[in-house]
C-alpha cells in the first residue's frame, strides 16, 4: 500500500481522479501543508483536494487548484458548498470483537448505582466472554463487519481494535483472526492488537501469574504477524504492574507494538509503566498523579483519553485533560466501544464531550481525533491529516464551520466518506455491500 504522489510530469500538474470543490472549510489538521492553512488546525477556506488512486496528491485553494490539477476523463467531483471536510477520524481504542450485550449492568449501573467494579466480580467482562466464545469465527465477522460499517458512517476511518472477550488460546486467536479477515474485506482501516491480558478469566480461579506465564510462553509466539500491538490491562481487579511489566517486555522482544489500559479504576502505577516501557499510547488515565503528568509530557507516549467511558461508568471521574496538555503531553481521543464500559462508535459524539467534560478547546478535540489518534497507533505517516502523499481519507460534514461538528451532540452530521480515494459513505448511507465471508454460519 505504497503512499506515492503522482505527478502530470507533461505539463507539471497534478494528475487527479477524484476532486473535492469549494469546501468552505478545508481541516487539513497539517498547517504547514499550505500557506493558506490558518491555525492550528491548518484551515484552508474555500479550499479544495485531489486525489489519485489511494492517496492524495494536492491540497490547497479552489482558485489554484484549475492550474495545479489535471483531472483524468473519468475522475470524481465532490462538489462541497457549504460543507466541512475533516481527515477521516482515527479511534485509536476499540473492542469491536465481541457477542452480546450488557444492556442489565447499565441500567444496574445508571439506576440502582451499582459500581463497574462491583460488576466485575460477578460477570461483567466475563458474561462478554462466555458469549464470544460460544460464537463461530464467522458470525463474530459478521458482527464486526457491520460495526465497521457504523464506524464509517460517523466517519471514521482507521480503528485501532483490541481482541480481548477470548481469554483462552484458541479464542483471543479465533479474535485475531476476526480481526485479520476484516482488515482484508472492510475498506475501514483496522490496527489489531492483542488484549489477552484484559482480565484473569474464571477458568483460572484466580491464579493470575499462571495465566500470565501461559500468555507470555505460548499466545504472544501465535500473535506475532496477526497482531501490530500488544495492550494489557494495568488497574485495580485487572493486572498488577509487575505482571504488565513482564507481558510489556516479552511483547517488545517478539517485535511488537506496545499499549497499556492503565488508571482507569483507580491510581496504579500503570501510566510511568507504560511510557518507561516505551509503550505507543497509555489508555484512559483518568486518576494521574503530578509524576504521571510529567511522565507523560517529558516521553514519547501519547495519552489516550476516553470521556464516553467516564460518562457511560456513571461516575464524576473523567481524565485531567487540561493538566496533560498545558504541560506538553499529547492528547488523542477514542470511543472505546466495548459493551460494558462505552457502548458508542460516533466520534462526533466524543469531541463534544472532550469539549464539556475535559475541557478540551475544538481544535485541541480534532487534533485528538485524527493526527494525534494517528500518532497513538504510528500511522501518522500515512493517516490522520490531509497533505499529498497520505491516504485520501476524508469526511465531508454537512455543516459550514468545524466548530459545529462538537457543539451538534450524539448528531451525525457526515454526509460522505473516502477511504482510500473510494465513497464508502454517500448521503449518510454505507455503499459497501456485506461480503459473502462475513455471513453468519
Ligand atoms: O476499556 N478497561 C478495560 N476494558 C474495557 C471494558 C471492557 C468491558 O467492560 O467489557 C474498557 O473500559
Ligand atoms: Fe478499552
Amino acid at each position: 500500500m505504497a503512499c506515492r504522489a503522482v505527478t502530470y510530469h507533461e505539463h507539471g500538474m497534478q494528475e487527479a481522479d477524484f476532486a473535492l470543490f469549494n469546501v468552505d472549510e478545508l481541516v487539513t489538521c497539517a498547517p504547514g501543508v499550505h500557506p493558506e492553512a490558518r491555525g492550528e488546525l491548518g484551515v484552508i477556506r474555500r479550499g479544495a483536494l485531489a486525489a489519485m488512486g489511494r492517496n492524495i496528491v494536492w491540497v490547497g485553494t479552489m482558485d489554484e487548484m484549475h492550474d495545479a490539477v489535471r483531472l483524468t476523463p473519468d475522475a470524481t467531483v465532490v462538489n462541497t458548498h457549504g460543507r466541512t471536510v475533516l481527515p477521516g477520524f482515527v479511534d485509536p481504542h476499540t473492542h469491536p470483537v465481541f457477542a452480546g450485550d450488557r444492556v442489565s449492568d447499565f441500567y444496574r449501573r445508571a439506576l440502582r448505582h451499582e459500581r463497574y467494579a462491583d460488576q466485575m466480580e460477578s460477570g461483567g467482562i466475563m458474561q462478554t466472554v462466555h458469549e464470544t466464545r460460544a460464537k463461530s469465527e464467522d458470525s463474530l465477522l459478521d458482527l464486526a463487519y457491520q460495526r465497521a460499517d457504523v464506524f464509517l458512517q460517523y466517519g471514521t476511518t482507521t480503528i485501532e481494535a483490541k481482541t480481548g472477550y477470548g481469554l483462552s488460546e484458541s479464542d483471543e486467536l479465533k479474535s485475531l483472526h476476526v480481526l485479520n479477515r476484516l482488515q482484508r474485506l472492510n475498506l475501514l482501516k483496522v490496527v489489531p492488537s492483542f488484549l489477552g491480558a484484559h482480565v484473569v478469566p474464571d477458568d483460572y480461579a484466580g491464579d493470575a501469574d499462571a495465566y500470565v506465564q501461559e500468555l507470555i510462553e505460548r499466545w504472544l509466539p501465535a500473535a506475532v504477524d496477526r497482531a501490530a500491538f500488544v495492550d494489557v490491562w494495568c488497574d485495580e481487579g485487572a493486572f498488577s504492574e509487575e505482571q504488565c511489566r513482564l507481558i510489556m517486555r516479552a511483547a517488545r522482544h517478539l517485535g511488537f507494538q506496545i499499549t497499556a489500559h492503565a488508571s482507569e479504576l483507580g491510581h496504579t502505577g500503570g501510566v510511568r509503566l507504560a511510557v518507561e516501557m516505551g509503550a505507543r499510547s497509555v489508555d484512559h488515565a483518568v486518576y494521574l498523579d503530578d509524576d504521571d503528568i510529567d511522565a507523560l509530557a517529558g516521553g514519547g507516549t501519547v495519552a489516550v483519553l476516553l470521556p464516553g467511558t467516564s460518562l457511560f461508568l456513571g461516575g464524576e471521574a473523567y481524565a485531567p485533560a487540561r493538566r496533560l496538555l498545558d504541560a506538553g503531553a499529547t492528547v488523542a481521543l477514542g470511543t472505546d466501544f466495548n459493551p460494558g464500559t462505552s457502548y458508542t462508535q460516533n466520534m462526533q459524539l466524543i469531541l463534544t464531550l472532550a469539549v464539556l467534560k475535559l475541557g478540551m478547546t475544538p481544535e485541541e478535540a480534532i487534533l485528538g481525533a485524527t493526527i494525534n489518534g494517528a500518532k497513538a497507533v504510528d500511522l501518522e505517516e500515512r493517516i490522520g491529516s490531509l497533505v499529498p502523499g497520505k491516504f485520501c481519507d476524508f469526511t465531508v460534514y454537512c455543516v459550514g464551520s468545524y466548530g459545529e461538528i462538537p457543539y451538534h451532540m450524539g448528531m451525525n452530521l457526515v454526509e460522505t466518506v473516502v477511504a482510500c480515494g473510494q465513497t464508502v459513505v454517500r448521503e449518510g448511507q454505507i455503499m459497501t455491500v456485506p461480503h459473502p465471508l462475513a455471513r453468519p454460519s
